[in-house]
């Protein structure tokens, strides 16, 4: 079977990154383990790969990274307690959450050399398939369906390379991985350019990178030999962009719903209020707290 045909089974997240820009709440835990609401802002993103349809979870850590292995495993003493209390409804919770055994990976990215190095250490448990790639700080939240779930659809429509684009404002462009494509307004479009952090008035077009990927495994050889780009870092969009111009297709897919980016403070708090919002237990008592304090 030609990798192009074969089906997405993995998904790969870095989340070794130190959390810097959310000191002190990141001294002794993991960013990705700050809760949206109730549940980590990482079992949110393993979620929407479970409803594409991924089985098996590979995560690229680091040190003080323990808690999220933790998190993905059985908790014995817990669920008796909880068990021996009644209490079904969490018990549910908590086995909905829990990948089965087997289904997850975790290795080191053992120094931090960019996103590109943190995929690559990823290679020898992804394999020879195409796999998905998701970016722990990007909650896509609404739209039509989840996006992974979209993106999985044009792979199996048009095989190649998916990445998940939306528009930004043009003063932010220099913050993200921006995408120049055939048809902008096209819901998949080819790509024909592709830039990371392009500096202000360079950028090939408004859609920038969102943070979830389908890419086919030939990245890992392109990454392996990739110099350093943008931030002194190996740079993903860089391989990308290789094998881009190698001829290798890469497709645009528009996400058309809303993107919270929580490596920024304000994305995460936007993140807890909208989806606290929408809870139906939390929802109406959100809503008129917030009314009265604005
Ligand atoms: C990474 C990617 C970038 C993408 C962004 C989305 O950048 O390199 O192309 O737009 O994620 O969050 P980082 O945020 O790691 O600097």
């Amino acid at each position: 079977m030609s990798a192009a045909a074969k089906r997405i089974r993995k998904a790969v997240f870095p989340v070794a990154g130190l959390g810097t820009r959310f000191l002190p709440a990141t001294k002794a835990m993991p960013k990705e383990m700050l809760t949206v609401v109730d549940r980590p802002a990482i079992q949110h993103v393993v979620d929407e790969a479970r409803a594409a349809g991924i089985e098996h979870f590979v995560f690229v850590t680091g040190r003080n990274k323990g808690s999220i292995e933790d998190h993905f495993d059985k908790q014995p003493e817990l669920e008796r307690t909880l068990e021996e209390r009644g209490k079904t409804k969490e018990l549910e919770e908590l086995a909905a959450s829990l990948p089965e055994a087997g289904c997850t990976s975790f290795t080191r990215q053992q120094a931090p050399l960019g996103l590109g190095h943190a995929v690559w250490c990823a290679r020898d448990i992804v394999g020879d398939e195409p796999f998905a790639l998701l970016l722990p700080d990007m909650l896509h939240h609404g739209g039509p369906q989840p996006c992974l779930k979209e993106m999985i659809d044009a792979f199996n429509e048009h095989g190649g390379n998916h990445i998940s684009v939306s528009p930004v404002p043009e003063d932010e462009t220099h913050l993200y991985g921006i995408v120049g494509v055939t048809d902008p307004e096209a819901k998949v479009s080819e790509i024909t350019s592709m830039v990371e952090k392009p500096k202000a008035g360079t950028a090939p077009s408004n859609l920038h990178i969102t943070g979830r990927y389908i890419l086919q495994p030939e990245i890992f050889g392109v990454l392996e030999n990739q110099e350093r780009g943008a931030g002194g870092e190996i740079q993903l969009t860089d391989a990308m962009l290789a094998m881009q111009k190698d001829g290798k297709p890469y497709y645009a897919v528009r996400f058309d719903g809303k993107i919270y980016d929580c490596g920024t403070k304000i994305g995460f708090l936007l993140a807890n209020a909208v989806y606290g919002l929408e809870r139906k237990d939390l929802g109406p008592a959100l809503r008129e707290e917030l009314r009265k304090l604005l």
